[in-house]
């Protein structure tokens, strides 16, 4: 494969040159496009040498190219994109699409994906200006890759160091591989919900999100597009994948709602809260005047039944937790709420379920003999779920949005 590298003027762009020789050594070609000042930090001899090609400079922009648009040229070369280090100012000009450069109008356009290792100081890394772009690149498909937290140039600690080159290595390997969900789009809930009492106070569960954050992580890693709606969980953004932050049930219908409009598939992973208080106290509710006891509640509207008809074109995955008779409960949810698949759980089983990494579950489907997966890891669980995805999908042809 094809590889423009685009190198960021950070400390971390010595690790360039251990990039290059790892690509070279699995067999791609490299052509390398240090920044200005990329070259203060690492030799662009060394780049030459170590990726057998000349660089792509600056000299583009010199007469003596007889006329030949080098940025051009050098875009239908490439097979994939890979910026590493991005500093903060390349983030924030690949995301805005500021040209000004050699290596952005390069960018600009190329057609096959990008993988953005990002490297700079904890604090720098912390900015929301910072999230913003790299979130913005997220969203566009982008493969975000680290940075990872560890010992900074400053002799601090923080997140902010440049991915290690293997793993900047796996994912354009990963990129590269087209994947079975490939053009499609997925939407992943994860996580609990929270209903706020007052400011500081709300009712809530104790879902982890770890299951709907596998699944996510399984999609991408097919290929598939994924946006993932978040309730409050600390988890890590998996590779590839567009997350958004909610907070309430409120919040997360009206996110998932937008999101699904245009989705072949949405997984329901979240624990939804199904009740909320009537009243959130505008200010904190002081101990001397607690509230109306008991504390009224409103009953939340049931995202993934109306999922049937805000996007009856996609595939609807349910999540069931019972206690009773797990087959008899799971069909009938999946009738009442209008899904094409229901994994369901006992929740009354010890070590498996919400704080668990693992779990164990039936997966009933409107059509084939429901699936009994016994104790494991949630990332196991996530994989089969997306075999009978991909399969389901695949049964219904090409996706809508495809071509788009
Ligand atoms: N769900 C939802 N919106 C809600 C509540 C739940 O979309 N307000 C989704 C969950 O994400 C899950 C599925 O519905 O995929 C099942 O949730 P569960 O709480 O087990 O079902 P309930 O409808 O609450 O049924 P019951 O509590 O009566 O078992």
């Amino acid at each position: 494969m094809r590889v423009l590298l685009g190198i960021g003027g950070g400390i971390a762009a010595y690790k360039a040159a251990e990039l290059v020789r790892l690509l070279r050594g699995d067999g791609h070609e490299v052509c390398c496009c240090p920044t200005r000042h990329a070259t203060a930090f690492v030799a662009p001899l060394t780049l030459e040498v170590l990726s057998g090609r000349p660089l792509l400079t600056e000299a583009y922009l010199e007469p003596g190219t007889g006329g030949r648009e080098e940025h051009i040229d050098a875009a239908a070369w490439t097979e994939v994109l890979c910026v590493a280090p991005a500093t903060a100012d390349l983030l924030a000009r690949l995301s805005l699409g500021i040209a000004g450069d050699v290596l952005t109008t390069t960018a600009l356009a190329v057609a096959g994906p990008w993988i953005v290792a990002p490297a700079m100081h904890g604090r720098m890394w912390a900015q929301p200006q910072v999230q913003e772009h790299v979130e913005r690149l997220r969203t566009r498909g982008v493969r975000i890759v680290g940075p990872e937290y560890g010992a900074l140039a400053s002799g601090e600690s923080g997140w902010g160091r440049m991915a290690e080159p293997t793993k900047i290595v796996a994912e354009i390997t990963a990129a590269l591989r087209p994947g079975p969900l490939q053009d499609r789009r997925i939407v992943v809930t994860a996580g609990p919900t929270y209903e706020p009492i007052d400011p500081v106070r709300f009712l809530g569960n104790r879902s982890s999100g770890r299951m709907g954050f596998a699944i996510a992580a399984e999609a991408a890693g097919r290929g598939a597009a994924v946006t993932l709606i978040a309730g409050p969980v600390a988890l890590p953004t998996p590779g590839g994948v567009r997350r958004l932050d909610v907070e309430t049930a409120a919040e997360m219908r009206q996110a998932t709602l937008a999101a699904a409009a245009d989705a072949d598939a949405v997984v329901m992973a979240a624990a939804v809260a199904d009740f909320r208080p009537a009243a959130v106290a505008p200010v904190k509710i002081k101990k001397g005047e607690a509230p109306p006891a008991p504390l009224a509640l409103a009953r939340n509207p049931d995202i993934l039944t109306e999922l049937a008809t805000a996007a009856p074109g996609a595939l609807r995955v349910g999540f069931a937790a019972e206690t009773g008779d797990l087959a008899r409960e799971a069909l009938a949810k999946l009738e009442r709420k209008g899904c094409d698949l229901i994994v369901a759980n006992d929740v009354s089983a010890e070590g498996i379920g919400f704080a668990s990494p693992d779990n164990e579950v039936t997966i009933f489907r409107r059509r084939g003999e429901p699936l009994f997966l016994s104790r494991r890891p949630k990332e196991e669980i996530a994989r089969t779920l997306l075999d009978l995805v991909t399969q389901e999908l695949a049964e219904r042809g090409p996706s809508p949005a495809a071509g788009r």
